[in-house]
């Protein structure tokens, strides 16, 4: 009989698939073979004896400390790709918002409560206030070509916009199905010149951290707006706070709202709702289950 630990709630349909005559399935399990999680900061946690492998049911694992796991032999385990779909609708909806001002303007039209016969005139004001741009013909840059980025590439591509992409590590071709429209960029600054868009998809990592800074920020184009569905700590947000005062970035659509960034005018905040549908929770409690399942039976690894 295995014993796993579940630090979030996950998904039923993941955890089902486990035969219930092998595996005993707790939030409060203190000897686990195995742990499965979403957003729990396992820094803190004394890590048992017993644990062999931990799961995380979503793509980043910068909750889980990897130097501690590698010490001890535990396997870590993502489920990449799994909750790509979410993130990616997502991010066209932060792009299509901030282009077309929407945050502001339902924030405005819900002012006019109580204006009556007045309404109307307003909305014609409001109308001209928030215009903004489609976003057919305009430039993406997406940095980070993995499951997501490739993702939001594609599907940028069939909006009609002009997308370049980088990733350092990713061959041309790479495994997820990159478009053939899509230009790959040698550089970071080579991908996001002349953008109107910058998206980030990339780990954090020490190399990773603050990757958005006021270095690249002064390089990109007047107006640029930038999406950052991945980890808050990509973006140096004092940077973009600047180079907001400073008319360089129109809009930060960021899925990891700070106290610094909340209040800021062309900052628009979301509390970290890319992966949170019903699909990619679904998809990622199943992915993390089986390959938890796999190892604890036969060793075996896959998204190590
Ligand atoms: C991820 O790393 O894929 C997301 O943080 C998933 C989540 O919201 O749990």
């Amino acid at each position: 009989m295995y014993t796993i630990q579940t630090l979030n709630e996950i998904s039923d349909k993941g955890l089902s698939l486990l035969p219930k005559d092998r595996y005993q399935i707790s939030s409060d399990a203190t000897d686990p073979d195995g742990i499965i999680l979403r957003s729990f900061k396992m820094h803190d946690m004394e890590m048992s004896e017993s644990l062999k492998a931990v799961a995380r049911a979503g793509a980043g694992v910068n909750n889980i400390p990897l130097d501690v796991c590698t010490q001890k032999g535990i396997v870590v385990f993502n489920t990449p790709g799994a909750n790509a779909n979410s993130v990616k609708e997502l991010v066209l909806t932060g792009m299509l918002i901030s282009s077309r001002k929407i945050h502001d303007s339902i924030t405005w039209s819900q002012t006019l409560k109580g204006k009556g016969a007045e309404v109307g005139k307003l909305v014609e004001k409001g109308k001209k206030n928030f215009a903004g741009p489609e976003i057919l013909g305009k430039r993406l840059a997406v940095v980070g070509l993995g499951a997501i980025g490739v993702m939001v590439a594609n599907a940028a591509v069939a909006l009609g916009m002009e997308v370049y992409g980088f990733d350092p590590y990713i061959s041309v071709e790479s495994a997820w199905g990159l478009s053939r429209a899509v230009k790959r960029a040698n550089s970071l600054e080579a991908c996001i010149a002349d953008a109107d868009f910058l998206t980030i998809h990339v780990p954090l990592l020490d190399s990773t951290k603050h990757m958005v800074n006021d270095a690249l920020l002064n390089k990109a184009k007047s107006g640029l707006r930038l999406l950052n569905f991945a980890r808050g700590e990509l973006v140096d947000n004092q940077a973009v706070i600047r180079a907001i005062e400073a008319g360089k970035v129109s809009a930060y659509v960021t899925d990891f709202p700070s106290d610094e960034l909340l209040g800021v005018d062309g900052v628009i905040p979301i509390p970290h709702l890319g992966a949170s549908t019903p699909e990619a929770e679904e998809n990622c409690a199943i992915m993390a289950a089986q390959e938890l399942a796999m190892f604890l039976e036969t060793g075996n690894i896959k998204n190590s």
